[in-house]
């Protein structure tokens, strides 16, 4: 008979990555880079224009593992993260999406609550079911020692995507839409909470190990905005995952929350917080690390650049936070024209750090 499936076991951490994450410090600092499958990878290309489009990557489970597999092959991180995409989420509501060369992704506007009416859980698991797979998939083929991160985008940036129907630099018309009719805009979001946690159940329960919630756009809110449309959303989707896998790790990147940053480590209940690069490490060290642990955050920039700029960026980050439990990151993801021979040398320069 073989053993009956067990998603998240309760058996204490062994894998580095996920010690870190619950708050424990451990021999060097676990490392993982956000975008570490992508275009800088010439093995990601091949792939890519195998599968077709980037969403038939996602949805296609041997390449998305394959891709998933590429850069721990590489440069050995301690964990891999799921490939995959936020806006996956508002496609199995019903939303078009699609991806176009060169601009990002482009979506049908769901600019007003009336438009709410077109989305629902009709076909949801059915759609998401190649990404379930894909997690199956890596819970075998992963090397022992790597943990597996699921994610999902958290709602106030799904839905700046949702309603403007694109990429946008100051999130305009999800903002205009909340200042206008908070109601109706609470309603979208309400359907985010319910779609991402049904999402990220359905990951654990394929195998995912810890999960991280993107906002990527939580900095261009004001405080009270971020109360409601970031900090609120995501305590919920934390507090159900939590009841459901009481000791799955939950890292949250509100990019560019500044001081807020503080708030919602204290509010949402999450494990960790993932640090933009603005945030000063000795700051995080005092003021975040105390209650979380934190990951990251070396600008995505300075692997671009590489040599003593990086390396010596990357020792004050280590340096600053290695005190407590931390994991080592980017502050945001790699760019396309990140040189390999960069990421191999930040990947040694971290593998080499003994206690
Ligand atoms: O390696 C990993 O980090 C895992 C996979 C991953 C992707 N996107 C793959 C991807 C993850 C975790 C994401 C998250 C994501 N997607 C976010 C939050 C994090 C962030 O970057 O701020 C956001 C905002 C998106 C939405 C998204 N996806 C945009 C705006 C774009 C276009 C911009 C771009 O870089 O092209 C994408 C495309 C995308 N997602 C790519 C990859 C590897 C590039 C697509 C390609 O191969 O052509």
């Amino acid at each position: 008979m073989t053993e009956p499936i067990q998603p998240f076991a309760k058996r204490p951490a062994t894998k580095r990555f996920l010690k870190a994450v619950s708050g424990q410090i451990t021999d060097r600092p676990p490392f993982w880079f956000m975008r570490q499958a992508g275009r800088y990878l010439p093995e990601y290309r091949a792939a890519r224009a195998k599968a077709g489009s980037f969403l038939d990557l996602c949805f296609n489970p041997e390449l998305a593992e394959e891709v998933t597999l590429q850069p721990i092959r590489r440069f050995g991180m301690d964990a891999a993260i799921l490939f995959s995409d936020i806006l996956v989420v508002p496609y199995a509501l019903g939303q078009n999406l699609r991806f176009a060369e060169g601009e990002g992704p482009l979506l049908s506007p769901v600019a007003d609550a009336a438009l709410l009416a077109n989305l629902g859980f009709d076909a949801f698991h059915e759609r998401l079911s190649p990404v379930y797979e894909t997690v199956r998939r890596l819970k075998v083929g992963l090397p022992p020692e790597v943990a597996l991160i699921g994610f999902a985008g958290s709602p106030w940036t799904v839905a700046t995507y949702m309603v403007a129907g694109r990429g946008t630099s100051d999130q305009a018309p999800a903002k205009d839409w909340a200042f206008r009719d908070a109601d109706g805009f609470q309603r979208l979001i309400d359907l985010l909470v319910e779609a991402t946690t049904a999402y990220l159940v359905h990951q654990v329960e394929a195998g995912a190990e810890a999960i991280q919630l993107f906002d990527t756009w939580a900095g261009s809110l004001s405080a009270a905005s971020f109360e409601r449309w970031c900090i609120a959303p995501t305590a919920v989707i934390v507090q159900k995952l939590k009841a459901r896998f009481p000791d799955l790790p939950v890292i949250g990147f509100p990019r560019h929350a500044g001081v807020l940053y503080q708030a919602y480590a204290e509010r949402t209940g999450v494990d960790a917080v993932s640090l933009d690069p603005t945030v000063p490490p000795v700051w995080a060290a005092s003021a975040l690390q105390t209650r979380v642990a934190v990951q990251g955050n070396l600008d995505p920039r300075l692997v671009v650049a590489g040599g003593a700029a990086m390396t010596e960026e990357a020792r004050g980050i280590v340096e600053a936070l290695r005190g407590g439990p931390f994991i080592f990151n980017l502050g945001h993801g790699f760019v396309p024209e990140t040189p390999v021979e960069h990421v191999a040398a930040l990947s040694n320069f971290i593998k080499g750090l003994a206690r």
